[in-house]
């Protein structure tokens, strides 16, 4: 179970401790709902993945995804590791900007930017635009030339392969909204070499999230090359940089077996470089942009437990402070979380085990954050702690039933600093005009 947890996770008392701070104590200072995220977890990814990537493939560039979770003091940590950027709004922009992360280190996707969006990337030179569409190209040059720019770009290319994950997170199939479909592609790459104030320099792909299947990137990448490779034979392309996309899947529950970094980084790298060697193509600027494999397993959640009603022979519910606001990923996703009671950690509470259904506060049936667990037998005020709530939970909450956003902190050897402030009910009106 703690293998779920941030790599400091341990036992002490019977308290769930992360980054040496007993998370019982974290819930008492800072309220619940709470998100607790491990420093030294983050910055272990982050190595792990450029270490991973640098002694296979010594130029490449990993490229978070912001919209796994992005704030000014985590923008500023990824940028003391190292790390790119990939970037999917103006928001996102704007975040890194502010705290002067590197812009040539930012990779800007998305399949709808605005033009006021890609007039900011042009202004404060965001390293690597990735055109989704013709729209785009078009749109992108027009700014380019009024602002007097040439912005290096990418295209995302959209290689007609099923990474085999849900269906919301599969990205990389014919029919899918984001990127050239193959049958475009040619078409994509001859206008942007046409267009005077773009500079064509390579490719990208991300065929979806929480995958774990090695082989569908291998054959994206196959497709991707060979059609680099054709297209330098008939057009004179140079493949400069390419992106293999983000979306290696990480362990929710004890019973998944999450591939490792290094596995991914073999595939990648082992499958660009045979590429390189059998069509002639010079090895490229590697990107890879994982979002979920760095933040999931930092983060925790905790929440505490109020009311409770027991279904005789049916069911029994114990409502928690937040739920589908903060985490909308078993509503939306059918996601599975574990859970573990920060207070009554460990082996001595474990003979006493009841199962519950961990419902959250909101007015909806499918408000449910675990359906059916083991856990410790539960009173109103105990801890609840869900693991691997790094990624898209925060950025994809919301103020339903005008709940105010959790508190996060980040702890480390044994202090806690406080990343983002709770909502207050202040906050949920500021933008109210009466
Ligand atoms: N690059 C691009 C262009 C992306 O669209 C994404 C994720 C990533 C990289 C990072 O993928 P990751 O390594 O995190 O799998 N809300 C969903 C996940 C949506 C992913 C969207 N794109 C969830 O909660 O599971």
């Amino acid at each position: 179970m703690l293998k779920l947890f941030p790599s400091t996770t341990q036992i002490k008392k019977s308290h769930l401790t992360i980054g040496g701070c007993d998370t019982v104590s974290l819930a008492e200072k800072f309220g619940t709902p709470l998100y607790v995220f491990d420093e030294a977890t983050l910055r272990g990814k982050c190595s792990e993945y450029r270490e991973a990537f640098e002694k296979r493939y010594p130029n490449s560039t990993i490229s978070y995804a912001a919209k796994a979770f992005l704030n000014r003091p985590l923008a500023k940590l990824l940028a003391e590791e190292g790390m790119g950027l990939d970037v999917a709004s103006g928001g996102e922009l704007s975040i890194a900007r502010s705290i002067r992360f590197p812009m040539s280190k930012i990779y800007f996707n998305g399949d709808n930017k605005s033009r006021q969006e890609l007039e900011m990337a042009l202004r404060w030179g965001a390293g690597r635009i990735i055109v989704d569409n013709f729209y785009e190209l078009s749109l992108l040059n027009d700014i380019a030339g009024e602002m007097e720019k040439r912005p290096s770009i990418m295209l995302r290319l959209s290689p007609g392969i099923d990474a085999h994950t849900h269906s919301h997170l599969t990205t990389g199939v014919l029919d899918s909204k984001f990127g050239f479909t193959m049958p475009q592609a040619e078409e994509s790459l001859t206008r942007a070499l046409s267009l005077p104030n773009l500079n064509l320099v390579g490719m990208h792909m991300h065929i979806g999230s929480q995958i774990f299947e090695l082989k569908c990137y291998q054959q994206a990448i196959d497709i991707v090359f060979d059609f680099a490779s054709k297209m330098s034979h008939k057009h004179g392309f140079k493949l400069k940089d390419f992106s293999a996309g983000g979306g290696l899947g990480v362990a929710y529950e004890q019973t998944t077996k999450a591939l490792s970094i290094s596995d991914f980084a073999d595939m990648i790298t082992g499958e660009v470089l045979k590429k390189c060697k059998s069509t002639g193509i010079k090895p490229p600027r590697l990107a890879v942009e994982p979002g979920r494999s760095i933040a999931a397993q930092a983060g925790v959640a905790l929440y505490s437990i109020g009311s409770m009603k027991d279904i005789k022979g049916i069911r029994k519910y114990v409502r928690v402070d937040g739920g589908m606001a903060d985490n909308i990923r078993p509503s939306l996703y059918g996601a599975k979380y574990e859970a573990m009671v920060a207070n009554k950690a460990g082996k001595s509470h474990d003979a006493k085990l009841e199962r519950v259904t961990i419902a959250g506060k909101a007015c909806e049936s499918g408000d449910i954050l675990i359906k059916d667990i083991d856990l410790p037998r539960l009173e109103s005020g105990d801890i609840v702690a869900l693991p691997c709530c790094g990624a898209y939970c925060i950025p994809m909450s919301s103020n339903y039933l005008a709940l105010p956003r959790p508190a996060i902190v980040m702890v480390r050897d044994g202090n806690a600093r406080l990343i983002r402030r709770r909502e207050t009910y202040k906050d949920l009106m500021k933008n109210d005009i009466t």
